[in-house]
């Protein structure tokens, strides 16, 4: 398996390397790519970690060497939020960042598994795609959007106000990944049973639990370590999947059946292709409806923004 981590020399991009390179299985290849000239001696800091993955990092104009031959591309390349920023405030940099990106993945490994944490997500994923079909090689099975943070945010919060070890707390998240768009199905929560005002509360807390991060860093950036850990997560499970492992789920923000929206972050289980199966994402509460029921517009809007984009 190669891995591509495209962004690698920023926050996220480290963080993720540093957990690529200690959980990769054996006979791995890391393959480090950010324009920041530092990045080759990120991979050199990396190499000298005792695991038997190997690491190679590329800096400049042209990511190709980290993309040929990859079969799974984690890309976090981009700018970040400050305080007073939303997610869409990074559209107009972001948005030509990964156009750019997704052009040279057509070209240069156009069957790898994706996963994009470039935020807006709900839009990026959108250009991405259209990019990719516009030269010919989409495959909606191979492309997800990285909502996997949202996913940990939920098992930690639930697991604090319970009582319980995170470990044995999955909370599937549906939907989006920015603000009413992210929707955690509490009621699913299994061997947990939430007051309407823990719900009331709890919701909220996870949409907003980026935002946590950016106002308590105060101007040096958004969530960047417990990103990494979750898209260390999202990448072992494709390439677990992809090595033939069973029964592999994640929630991620894909392109399913589009009975809410083209994009919907919901579970799916991976196989050696990407997607293999869209799981039901089982019955909601009163709450969680009328949740998702008023984030589609939203949702909507973002994709939409990100198809024009390309168009
Ligand atoms: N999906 C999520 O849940 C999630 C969570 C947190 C942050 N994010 C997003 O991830 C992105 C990265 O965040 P960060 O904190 O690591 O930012 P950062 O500024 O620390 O790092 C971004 C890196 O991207 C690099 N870069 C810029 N343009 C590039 C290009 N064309 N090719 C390759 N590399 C390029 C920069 O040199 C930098 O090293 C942001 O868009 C952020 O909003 C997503």
């Amino acid at each position: 398996m190669k891995v591509a981590v495209i962004g690698a020399a920023g926050g996220i991009g480290q963080a993720l390397a540093l957990l690529l390179k200690n959980r990769l299985p054996a006979g791995s290849d890391l393959a480090l790519y950010d324009i920041a000239p530092v990045t080759p001696g990120v991979a050199v800091d990396l190499s000298h970690i005792p695991t038997p993955v190997s690491i190679k990092g590329y800096s400049g104009e042209d990511p190709t060497p980290a993309l040929e031959g990859a079969d799974v591309v984690l890309i976090s390349a981009g700018v970040a939020r400050k305080p007073g920023m939303d997610r869409s405030d990074l559209f107009n940099v972001n948005a030509g960042i990964v156009r750019s990106l997704s052009e040279r993945i057509a070209d240069v490994c156009p069957k790898a598994l994706i996963g994009i944490i470039t935020n807006p997500v709900n839009t990026t994923v959108a250009i991405a795609a259209e990019v990719l079909k516009a030269k010919g090689v989409y495959d909606k099975n191979r492309l997800f959007g990285v909502t996997t943070l949202d996913i940990i945010r939920s098992e930690t919060f639930v697991a604090e106000l319970k009582g319980k070890d995170p470990s044995d707390v999955r909370v599937p998240v549906i939907g989006g990944h920015s603000g009413v768009t992210i929707l955690p199905l509490l009621s699913q929560v299994e061997g947990v049973e939430f007051t309407e005002e823990e719900v009331a509360a709890l919701t909220p807390r996870i949409q907003d639990a980026g935002t946590e991060v950016v106002e308590a860093k105060a101007g040096g950036g958004s969530a960047t370590l417990s990103m990494g850990q979750a898209a260390c997560r999202f990448g072992l499970a494709l390439v677990r999947a992809a090595q033939g492992e069973q029964d592999v789920v994640e929630c991620a923000y894909v392109e399913g059946d589009g009975k809410y929206a083209r994009f919907f972050a919901q579970p799916v289980r991976l196989g050696k292709n990407g997607v293999e199966e869209i799981l039901d994402h089982g019955p909601l509460s009163a709450f969680e409806q009328n949740a998702l029921d008023s984030m589609l517009d939203t949702l909507r809007k973002d994709i939409q923004l990100g198809e024009e984009f390309v168009k």
